[in-house]
């Protein structure tokens, strides 16, 4: 049918009726806010490149934690940033490393609250890859154990879901057998299956301190040009014990996330990374757009392209705004 008969605007006239056509909606329950744990007290070390955010000590986590439960955001997922590296990444998996405080920090701030951790190496090598290094090359192999040791390691503090972002192949087989193992077998894995060696991990760099000493993540984190791979990868990983896949970085790969939709029945999970963040503050803070309503914007357009849950450093921001 076509005009005069067809008028699309028809269901756009009023508030009313635009919320009743809408086919999507964004809701706190699918945000989850990242936090990066200091050691200290009291510290909160702003983020140059990402702002509003900030490195805290885990006295400074446990009342953001509340924070954000408090506003109705159900999970954080933690990260930890350290000065003490070495090439086997000793601190990652270290009974009271930074991460593994972090976590009893927030189980014992606000129980309730689901702590997701990301799973990786580069925060604490001292050469800042995701991977045991050997002969100037990532040894995959060498490194699944860690993985599974630093995995087990956040259980055993507290952690009910794991994340492993590393790109190293088998990972998900190996952390899910050495959580079984342990016993921790109530302990999900969402596994960052689909990520790209992306120019948008930029302000991350300096919140987390991962930059790599040489070279760059291009062995392991995937091709940009790539879609086909991201379903092999995907598989894999869905094979080998994960429970949530994840598409990172979010938007520049929006059509990624609703292939997994489309072909996967597992929830789908998407990082709308630190670069994405950044640009939206950097542009609103020279009035260039509204970046309240681009923020907006960019949530639900990931929830519309498919994604369950949104990994993002605006929950707090949005969560206030679905409020009202
Ligand atoms: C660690 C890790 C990174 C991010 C999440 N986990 C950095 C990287 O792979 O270089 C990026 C998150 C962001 O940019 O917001 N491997």
């Amino acid at each position: 049918m076509l005009f005069p008969d067809s008028r699309p605007r028809r269901l756009r006239q009023s508030p009313v009726i635009r919320s009743m056509v809408r086919e999507t909606s964004l809701s706190v329950n699918n945000l989850v806010l990242p936090l990066f744990a200091v050691p200290g007290k009291g510290v909160a070390n702003p983020i140059n490149a990402l702002p509003g955010q900030a490195q805290l000590s885990c006295d400074n986590i446990k009342k953001k934690a509340k924070e954000a439960w408090d506003l109705g955001i159900p999970a954080v997922i933690l990260f930890g940033v350290t000065e003490k590296k070495d090439p086997l990444a000793t601190q990652a998996y270290k009974k009271d490393g930074i991460v593994q405080q972090a976590i009893k920090a927030v189980r014992d701030a606000v129980p309730e609250m689901l702590v997701i951790t990301d799973v990786c190496l580069c925060q604490f090598t001292d050469h800042g890859h995701c991977g045991i290094v050997e002969k100037g090359r990532i040894d995959n192999d060498a490194t699944l154990d860690l993985l599974a040791r630093t995995a087990v390691s956040h259980a055993s503090a507290g952690a009910q879901m794991v994340a492993p972002s590393d790109m190293m192949d088998g990972r998900v087989a190996e952390i899910r057998e050495g959580l079984d193992q342990e016993g921790y077998t109530d302990v999900a894995i969402m596994s960052y299956a689909v990520k790209y060696a992306s120019a948008f991990y930029g302000p991350f760099r300096e919140a987390a301190g991962n930059a790599p000493e040489f070279g760059d993540r291009r062995t392991y984190q995937m091709d940009p040009a790539n879609s086909r791979e991201a379903m092999r990868e995907a598989s894999m990983d869905v094979e080998e014990g994960a429970d949530i896949i994840m598409v990172k970085p979010a938007l520049a790969y929006l059509d990624i996330i609703t292939r997994l939709r489309d072909e996967l029945d597992l929830p789908v999970a998407a990082y709308n990374v630190s670069g994405e963040y950044a640009m939206i503050k950097a542009a609103a803070e020279k009035g260039w757009i509204d970046g309240d309503a681009a923020m907006m914007e960019t949530l639900l357009s990931i929830r519309r392209a498919g994604a369950d849950i949104i990994l993002t450093y605006f929950a707090m921001e949005a969560a206030r705004k679905l409020r009202g």
